[in-house]
C-alpha cells in the first residue's frame, strides 16, 4: 500500500517571517478582473507580483483556487520565466553579468567583490531586504527584455 505523504504546510505569511497573514484580497480582484483563460495567466502573475513584490506559495494557492488552474501549472510558469520570483526580494537588485564578454573582462572578480560587500551569494537577499544579488548571462540581452 502506498504511503500517504501529507502536503507541506503553506506559510500564511508568504515566507516573510513576520507572522502576519498576507492580505489576499488583491489576488481575488486581479484574478476576477483578468483571468478568463490559461492565456491570461502570465499577465495575472505579473500584476500579482507587482502588488506583492513576489509570488509566495500562499498567493499561488489562492490564484489556483480562484482560477481553477492547477497550482502545479502555475508554478511551472513561474519557474520557467526569470521575471517571476517566489521569494521576497530586496528593494534593490544587484545584477552582475557572467556572460562570455564580461567574463573575459573580469566579471567573475566583480561578482566576488559584490558577494563579499553584501555577504550574499547569487539568489540571496540581505536580512534587511535592502539588496538582492542576481547573475545574468548577458546584461545587454537581459536589459532588452525588460
Ligand atoms: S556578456 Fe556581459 S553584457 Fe553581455
Amino acid at each position: 500500500m502506498p504511503r500517504r505523504v501529507p502536503a507541506p504546510a503553506v506559510e500564511q505569511d508568504g515566507g516573510t517571517g513576520k507572522g502576519e497573514p498576507l492580505d489576499l484580497s488583491a489576488v481575488a480582484q486581479i484574478v476576477g478582473e483578468r483571468c478568463r483563460s490559461d492565456a491570461d495567466l502570465i499577465p495575472v502573475l505579473q500584476q500579482v507580483q507587482a502588488h506583492y513584490g513576489y509570488l509566495p506559495e500562499v498567493v499561488v494557492a489562492e490564484i489556483a483556487r480562484l482560477s481553477s488552474i492547477p497550482a502545479s501549472r502555475i508554478f511551472g510558469v513561474i519557474t520557467f520565466y526569470a521575471q517571476f520570483t517566489t521569494l521576497p526580494r530586496g528593494r534593490h537588485t544587484v545584477c552582475v553579468c557572467q556572460g562570455t564578454a564580461c567574463h573575459v573582462r573580469g566579471g567573475h572578480e566583480v561578482l566576488r567583490s559584490v558577494e563579499k560587500a553584501l555577504s550574499l551569494v547569487p539568489g540571496e537577499t540581505t536580512a534587511d531586504f535592502d539588496f538582492s544579488l542576481e547573475t545574468v548571462a548577458c546584461l545587454g540581452a537581459f536589459r532588452s527584455h525588460r
